[in-house]
């Protein structure tokens, strides 16, 4: 199976009324879990990895990641995460990412359409697909820290006007969501009307960041085994199935991924105090990522549609 764009991925999705998950990477151990999880349920894929990730993987990393989905048999996309500039989408485009995301978020509404639409006309030649952003996430991102009370939420007519203006592909929403394993007291709140009303306007595939689940059960396990992880809250997996039938259809997630493998790292390290080999403690953690994605592919509906 060829790598594919992310556009083939998600307008499928979009079109079919379910979401696909975007999970991201920066080691052997996360990409073998995603894409055996991908396999085993037969589910189409997103590999994102972030400029961090990039930072820490290098080159190897990204081919890596690219030898592995060619031999898929499922359909797989490498993506860059929150790319943060024209140049580091070039980079990524030249390294061999089929979709890159464009986050001028945190500038003003007329530098975010200039910069995104310098960055379709050069991926769309190249054809790789575009992932832009309009509204503010709160949380952690990469190395920028959003404060609650500077999160924007997505406003239907800027989306429809933003997306029109741009070309882009698909179209990250502030939503209620944010990046972290701290999404906000209780049950984070989040405006599905406002997907609706963005999804009535915009017919591209919408994005959902800040969508991991922050299992209370993975939490307590890290904590008992030495971790330290306060006030941790995640996203209510009804939220992500109304999400999903209004009209997401990319959704990302990472701290779940680092909550499974950290969890299952602490307690092997915690268990075997003799055991040195990387192998016997990497490779329950690369299982434990593996089941977690695959509980997430069902919930998203896009087990079975590869
Ligand atoms: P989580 O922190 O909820 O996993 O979200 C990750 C994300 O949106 C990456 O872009």
């Amino acid at each position: 199976m060829p790598l594919t764009t992310g556009m083939e991925i998600l307008s499928a999705a979009r079109a079919g009324g379910y979401g696909v998950g975007a999970f991201n990477t920066s080691n052997l151990e996360i990409t073998q879990a995603i894409l055996a999880a991908a396999e085993e349920t037969r589910s189409p894929v997103l590999v994102a990895v972030s400029e961090g990730g990039l930072s820490y993987g290098g080159k190897p990393l990204i081919d890596l990641v690219l030898g592995m989905a060619r031999d898929a048999t499922v359909p797989v996309c490498l993506h860059l995460d929150h790319g943060s500039s024209f140049e580091r989408c070039i980079e990524a485009i030249r390294l061999g990412f089929t979709s890159v995301m464009i986050d001028k978020s945190h500038a003003d509404e007329d530098e975010n359409v200039a910069e995104t639409k310098r960055v379709v006309d050069a991926a769309h030649a190249a054809g790789v697909s575009v992932e832009a952003e309009i509204g503010r996430l709160g949380g952690v991102e990469e190395h920028v820290v959003v404060a609650e009370e500077d999160a924007i939420l997505t406003k239907p007519d800027e989306a429809e006007r933003f997306m029109d203006a741009t070309g882009a592909d698909y179209l990250a929403v502030a939503i209620g969501t944010s990046h972290g394993a701290n999404k906000g007291t209780g049950r984070p709140y989040i405006d599905h009307g406002r997907i609706e009303e963005i999804a009535a306007r915009v017919s591209k595939p919408l994005v959902m960041h800040g969508a991991s689940g922050v299992p209370t059960e993975l939490v307590e396990r890290l904590n008992a085994a030495g971790g330290r992880l306060d006030g941790a809250s995640g996203i209510h997996e009804d939220d992500v199935r109304s999400a999903v039938a209004r009209g997401i259809a990319k959704i990302n997630t990472d701290t779940d991924l680092r909550l499974a493998f950290t969890a299952s790292l602490r307690e092997s390290l915690a268990r075997t105090p003799k055991e040195f080999d990387p192998r016997k403690l990497l490779g329950p953690a690369r299982a434990e990522m593996r089941t977690v994605i695959e509980g997430r592919m069902r919930l998203f509906g896009c087990a079975g549609k590869a």
